[in-house]
C-alpha cells in the first residue's frame, strides 16, 4: 500500500493510503474525540462528535467514516468544529431522561459534556420512563440512559461473538435489546460484561460498578489468574478488598474479558470457603484436618518418593492448575520430568 501526503492542523503528514483521518490523527498524536466509534468494534458513524473541517467542504466530517485523501487539509480544533461538536452532544442528551442524567456517576459522555461545555438537558425529546432491565445478577440496562451509539452491540457481536445484544425498533427509534431483564437466563448471553465496559454512558452497567466511585479505589494492572489465556485485567481495589474487574488491554484479550474473568476471578480471595492451610487426611476419621506448610510437604515428598522407589518414575502422573502462572507451569514439568524422572505431565489449561 503506498503513502499519500495530508495536512492536519498544520502538520504534514504521511500514512498509509485508504485509512480513515481519525487513525491518521491517532497514529501521528493528534487527539479527535469520538463517542460512538471503537477500533475494529464499532465505526457506525453515528453520534457526529468526530468531526472536522476538511478544506474545500461546506460542512464537517465525521473523521471516523473519512478516507484520507491526497493533499487533504484538515482542521480538527476549527470554530464551526467545536460549534457542531457541541450542538450534537445536546441532540445526544436530549434523548436522555434528565433525572436519570443527573444522579447517574462519571462517564465518557459527561465528559464530553463537560469539555464543550453542555450542563443540562438542552432539548425535551423523552416519552414516559422506560423500566429498567435489572435481572441479570451481573449486569443491568437502563434504557433512560442509552444514547444508542451501539457500541455495546459492537463489543458483543463483532468483538466477544456472543451475538445477544441487537438493534430494534420503536416507531421511528432505533433501540437497544439487551437480555439483562426478565427471561435472562434462557438467552444466549453469557453475562460477559463486554458491552457494560464499553458503554459510554453507563445505560449498560456492571452491578459492582454500583458499590464505589472511582476515587474510592485503587488499580492494579494484573493476569486474569481464571485460565491460561493471559488476559489483563485491571482490578479495583477498596478497603483492602478487590471489588470489581475491568478488561484492560492485553495482546492476548484487547480489552475483552469473559464472565470468568470479570465476574469470577477474583472472587476467591476473599471467599469464606476459601481454604486457607493445607489439609491433610486423618486415616482413622476419614476426615481432612489442617496441617502446616511443614507438615503437608513433609508428607507429600515422602509418598512421592516411596511411590518411585517401589514403582518407577512412570508410575507418577503430574497435572497442574489452569490458575498457576506461566512462570509456576514451567518450574512443575521441570520437577516432573527431573525429580519424579517421568513426562507424564500435562495442565487443565489445555482441556
Ligand atoms: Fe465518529 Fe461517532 S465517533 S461518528
Amino acid at each position: 500500500m503506498s503513502n499519500i501526503k495530508l495536512t492536519i492542523d498544520g502538520r504534514t503528514l504521511e500514512v498509509p493510503e485508504g485509512v480513515t483521518i481519525l487513525s491518521a490523527a491517532a497514529a501521528n498524536g493528534i487527539h479527535i474525540p469520538t463517542l460512538c466509534y471503537i477500533k475494529n468494534t464499532n465505526d457506525i458513524g453515528s453520534c457526529r462528535i468526530c468531526v472536522v473541517d476538511v478544506e474545500g467542504m461546506d460542512y464537517p466530517l465525521p473523521a471516523c467514516k473519512t478516507t484520507v485523501r491526497e493533499g487533504m487539509v484538515v482542521s480538527t480544533t476549527s470554530e464551526r468544529v467545536v460549534t457542531h461538536r457541541r450542538i450534537a452532544l445536546e441532540l445526544i442528551v436530549s434523548g436522555l431522561s434528565e433525572a436519570a442524567w443527573k444522579t447517574g456517576e462519571s462517564n465518557e459522555l459527561k465528559a464530553l459534556c463537560e469539555e464543550y461545555g453542555v450542563t443540562g438537558v438542552p432539548f425535551k425529546a423523552e416519552g414516559a420512563p422506560k423500566p429498567l432491565a435489572d435481572s441479570n445478577p451481573f449486569l443491568s440496562f437502563d434504557p433512560n440512559l442509552c444514547i444508542r451509539c451501539q457500541r455495546c452491540v459492537g463489543a458483543c457481536n463483532t468483538a466477544a461473538y456472543n451475538h445477544s445484544l441487537r438493534t430494534g425498533k420503536k416507531g421511528v427509534r432505533t433501540i437497544i435489546k439487551a437480555p439483562f431483564g426478565e427471561g435472562w437466563e434462557s438467552s444466549i448471553c453469557e453475562s460477559c460484561g463486554n458491552c457494560a465496559q464499553v458503554c459510554p454512558t453507563g445505560a449498560i452497567k456492571q452491578k459492582a460498578r454500583a458499590t464505589y466511585s472511582a476515587d474510592e479505589v485503587t488499580t492494579t494492572l494484573t493476569t486474569c489468574p481464571f485460565c491460561g489465556v493471559g488476559c489483563q485485567v485491571e482490578l479495583k481495589v477498596k478497603d483492602g478488598k478487590i471489588i470489581d474487574a475491568i478488561g484492560a488491554n492485553g495482546p492476548a484479550n484487547k480489552g475483552l474479558l469473559c464472565l470468568k474473568g470479570r465476574f469470577a476471578s477474583y472472587k476467591f480471595v476473599d471467599s469464606p470457603d476459601r481454604i486457607r492451610t493445607p489439609l491433610i487426611k486423618n486415616k482413622q476419621t476419614g476426615e481432612f484436618e489442617p496441617a502446616s506448610w511443614d507438615e503437608a510437604l513433609t508428607l507429600v515428598t515422602s509418598r512421592l518418593s516411596e511411590i518411585k522407589e517401589q514403582h518407577g518414575g512412570d508410575s507418577i502422573a503430574a497435572f497442574a492448575c489452569s490458575r498457576s502462572t506461566n512462570e509456576d507451569v514451567y518450574l512443575f514439568q521441570k520437577m516432573t520430568r527431573t525429580v519424579f524422572g517421568t513426562n507424564n505431565v500435562d495442565n487443565c489449561a489445555r482441556v
